[in-house]
C-alpha cells in the first residue's frame, strides 16, 4: 500500500459573487488549480500572503466545502460524493487559527475532548473520559483542567486543547490553518514541537498552513508557495529555503527575518498590494509585482517546470 493519505488533483474553488449593488455577478477564483500529495507521517506547508487561497484549500480538504472542480483522495478514497465524505470525515481533522473562538466557551475541557468520541463512537462514558485524561497527559494538560473552561487558559493552552480534540479520533491527516499566528512568539516554539512529538507519536500527516515562511521552516518535510489560488512553487523545505526559484518565494524569504541570510541571493522586496482574485493579471499573476517581469510575464501563464527532482516552479524567468 502507499503511503500517500491524500491526494489533491486541480483543485479549484470558485465563488459567485456580486462586484456591487449594480453590477453583475462575477467569480471569484480563490482557487484555480492546485495539485499535491501528502505522505504519512510528513509535513506539507502551504504559504503565501493573506487571501492567497489558504483557508479555502483547508476547508475543501476537510470537506466542509466541496470542490467547483478537481477531485480529492483521502486514505485511498476518491471524495465523489456524501458517502464518500462521510466515511472519511475521521480522517481529516482540522485545528484552527484562533483558540479563543474555536473553543465553546460552555464546554468543559473534557466535555470539549470526549464530544467527537460521544458523536462517533460507541464508547462509554467511563472510556470516554478515560481517552480524555490519556490524551490531556499527551499534549501537557493537568488533569484537573478536565473540568475548567476554555476561558480559564491562555492562547498556547488553548490550542493544547484544540490540538488534543483533534486527535481525539486518531485522524491519519491534520489540517492547521495558521495554527501558531495568534500565539505569542515565544509560545509558538512549544507549540510547535507538541506538534512534531504528535507526528511522529501517530504518524500524523499535516497540512500546514501560514503566512510565514519561517515558522514552517522547521516543521515542514514540502512546502508550496501559493500566490493567487495558484501554486508557484513547490519543493523539499530544503530545496525553497536554499535554492528558492520563483521570485514570489524570493521576496518571501527576503521578507523572513529568520532566514538564513546566506542563502539568499538578493533581496526582492514585495511592493504593492495582492491583486483582487475577482479579476486576476493576465499572464503570469505575479507579474504586476514582480521586479523581473517582462513582456512575455504579461502576456502567457508560466508553464510547471521541474527545477531539480522533487522541486517545480512556474515562472518565465526562474532561470535568471
Ligand atoms: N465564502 C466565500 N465567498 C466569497 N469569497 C470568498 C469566500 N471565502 C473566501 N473568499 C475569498 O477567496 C480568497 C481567498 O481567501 P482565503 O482562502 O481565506 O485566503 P487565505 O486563507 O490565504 O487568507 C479571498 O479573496 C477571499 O475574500
Ligand atoms: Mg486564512
Amino acid at each position: 500500500m502507499s503511503d500517500i493519505v491524500l491526494e489533491a488533483h486541480d483543485l479549484k474553488r470558485h465563488y459567485e459573487i456580486r462586484r456591487s449593488m449594480f453590477a453583475g455577478r462575477a467569480s471569484l477564483k480563490a482557487l484555480d488549480g492546485i495539485s499535491f500529495t501528502l505522505k504519512q507521517g510528513q509535513t506539507l506547508a502551504v504559504v503565501g500572503e493573506s487571501g492567497c487561497g489558504k483557508s479555502t484549500l483547508a476547508r475543501l480538504v476537510t470537506m466542509i466545502e466541496e470542490p467547483t472542480a478537481g477531485h480529492l483522495t483521502i486514505a485511498g478514497t476518491p471524495i465523489n460524493g456524501p458517502d464518500a465524505v462521510k466515511s472519511q470525515r475521521r480522517t481529516v481533522q482540522m485545528v484552527f487559527q484562533d483558540p479563543y473562538s474555536s473553543l465553546n466557551p460552555r464546554q468543559k475541557i473534557g466535555a470539549i475532548l470526549e464530544e467527537p468520541l460521544k458523536i462517533n463512537t460507541a464508547m462509554t462514558s467511563d472510556q470516554r473520559r478515560a481517552a480524555a485524561h490519556a490524551m490531556m497527559d499527551r499534549v501537557g494538560l493537568r488533569p484537573e483542567y478536565y473540568e475548567r473552561y476554555p476561558h480559564m487558559f491562555s492562547g498556547g493552552q488553548r490550542q493544547r486543547i484544540a490540538i488534543a480534540r483533534a486527535l481525539m479520533l486518531n485522524p491519519a491527516i491534520v489540517v492547521l490553518d495558521e495554527p501558531v499566528s495568534a500565539l505569542d512568539v515565544s509560545i509558538q516554539a512549544q507549540v510547535l514541537n507538541l506538534l512534531a512529538d504528535l507526528q511522529d507519536e501517530f504518524n500524523l500527516a499535516y497540512l500546514f498552513i501560514s503566512h510565514d515562511l519561517s515558522v514552517v521552516r522547521h516543521v515542514a518535510d514540502q512546502i508550496m508557495v501559493m500566490y493567487l489560488g495558484v501554486p508557484v512553487e513547490k519543493g523539499g523545505r530544503d530545496d525553497i529555503f536554499d535554492s528558492p526559484r520563483h521570485p514570489y518565494t524570493r521576496a518571501l524569504l527576503s521578507a523572513t527575518p529568520k532566514a538564513d541570510p546566506f542563502a539568499a541571493r538578493e533581496h526582492i522586496r514585495l511592493t504593492g498590494e495582492l491583486p483582487s482574485p475577482i479579476d486576476p493579471p493576465g499572464g503570469c499573476p505575479f507579474h504586476p509585482r514582480c521586479p523581473l517581469a517582462d513582456q512575455r510575464c504579461g502576456e502567457t501563464f508560466p508553464q510547471t517546470e521541474t527545477v531539480a527532482p522533487g522541486h517545480q516552479v512556474a515562472c518565465h524567468r526562474w532561470r535568471d
